[in-house]
């Protein structure tokens, strides 16, 4: 990974790794002040929210957050639609709130679009690709702010795209808000990626980027990771061959919540062609993304001592009535080794991070030292998504992996803090720090 961070910063196109630009070149520092607005869209669920910060010290006065699903036909129709869907939420929840000045005076929002975007600016931007199952073909290549601040207009909405954000970056800053020792953001949940705070120096692909702090937010795009070294199975080639965008997010086909239910889903149908421990293959279990990964993490912790909850699935979800005691402590099993799997290669990516920005101990650029003689700093990454907050087993494992990996007395300074709702309070933060108003206010 850290080899790999290096060749994506050298180079346009010199690694799978992005490594993009992402304009960020502050984070919030506590003293933002106002209402600002969020738009949080890239997973399963489509979030707006309202922030009210108090302008001293990172104090968060109010934050109202309204999260739906985003209906599966707005995924792969037209971009228009999917805008017009965005801004009429964001209306209702405007008229909805108790913001007095509400009409009166601009509004700032930060959007955050949890997909790979090449930055024009830190307010513009333009979509690489899609991922996760999204597929608006007439987006592609298309400048992404522009076309919600088109659809606020036709909704008569007084309010500027101020940021345009991946919901890493988001993450980042309201980790960092909090807690000035956060270096890098971690996302794991319907998909996963990550961002970390980089000298622009070391951004070589850029010559003479120049930035008054010095650094930038680099959003790695870590998902599209890939090395022969990741431990592959015919399991990840059939999803891979299968999936809309194969050759592409091989690292975050291994770990995200998108994929790993399908993974355990397409071990299980092998064992039941292959045996006759399920009894007759259901056609459930040949259909693709039958087994969500909620319903997977329900089995892998099912602490009954009959497993009535993996019987219960297997019967509901994927239709295999009666499976002996025996073959579900089996699905358990695989539901265990995917998991421990998916959350090892999480921690494997998060060690890679640090020992680039030479914060694992290992004494980076100042070689030569034993692990003891260096004074490692305190280093905070900020993490959010279901996967990891929600999945006990996955977040333990991860944990697991990290402590080995350092080492105990490096570990003790490696802090993993969830950000809740980050990736969108921090779009509303950046876009209080990166608002006119504060422009002014620095004047
Ligand atoms: C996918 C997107 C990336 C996002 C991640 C987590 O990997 O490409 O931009 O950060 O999912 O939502």
């Amino acid at each position: 990974m850290a080899v790999e961070m290096h060749a994506g910063l050298a180079s346009e196109g010199g690694s799978k790794l992005k490594m993009l630009l992402t304009y960020v070149d502050n984070l919030p520092s506590g003293s933002e002040k106002g209402t600002y607005y969020a738009l949080d869209l890239g997973g399963t669920y489509f979030r707006v929210l309202r922030v009210e910060l108090g302008g001293q010290k990172s104090s968060i006065l109010d934050q109202y957050v309204e999260r739906q699903p985003i209906p599966e036909q707005l995924m792969s129709g037209r971009s228009e639609e999917l805008f017009d869907f965005i801004a009429e939420s964001l209306q209702q929840f405007v008229e909805k709130g108790n913001d007095s000045e509400q009409f009166s005076s601009r509004k700032e929002l930060g959007f955050t679009f949890s997909f790979p975007v090449k930055q024009t600016s830190v307010s513009s931007g333009i979509l690489i690709k899609w991922t996760k199952g999204f597929a608006i073909k007439d987006m592609v290549a298309k400048e992404v702010a522009g076309g919600l601040q088109q659809a606020l207009v036709r909704k008569g909405l007084n309010m500027r795209v101020t940021v345009l954000v991946n919901d890493t970056v988001g993450t980042l800053a309201l980790g960092h808000y909090h807690d000035a020792d956060t270096v890098a953001a971690v996302i794991i949940g319907t998909g996963t990626n990550a961002c970390y705070w980089e000298r622009t120096d070391a951004i070589i692909k850029c010559q003479g980027l120049l930035t008054a702090s010095g650094g930038m937010v680099v959003n790695m795009e870590w998902g599209n990771f890939w090395s022969s070294h990741l431990p592959r199975t015919s399991y990840d080639i059939e999803l891979d061959a299968e999936s809309p965008n194969s050759n592409d997010q091989g690292f975050e086909k291994m770990i995200s919540g998108m994929y790993l239910g399908d993974i355990v889903r397409r071990v299980i149908l092998r064992m039941s062609e292959e045996s006759d421990i399920f009894g007759p293959v259901s056609s459930s279990l040949s259909s693709p993304f039958a087994l969500t990964t909620p319903s997977m993490a329900a089995m892998h912790e099912d602490d009954s001592p009959e497993l009535t909850e993996v019987a219960r699935i297997l019967k509901g979800v994927l239709e295999i009535p009666d499976v002996p005691l025996k073959a579900r402590k089996l699905v358990v099993k695989v539901c265990d080794v995917v998991t421990r799997r998916a959350a090892r290669l999480a921690a494997a990516g998060i060690v890679g991070i640090l020992k680039k920005i030479g914060r694992d101990g290992s004494g980076g650029i100042t070689g030569g030292r034993s692990r003891s003689d260096i004074k490692m700093r305190r280093t905070v990454v900020a993490v959010e998504g279901s996967l990891y907050t929600e999945y006990t087993m996955f977040r333990e494992y991860l944990h697991e992996a990290l402590h080995e990996i350092l080492g105990e007395e490096i570990s003790q300074h490696v802090i993993i803090k969830v950000s809740e709702d980050g990736s969108g309070i921090g779009a509303a933060l950046l876009a209080a720090s990166h608002s006119s108003r504060s422009v002014d206010n620095v004047q």
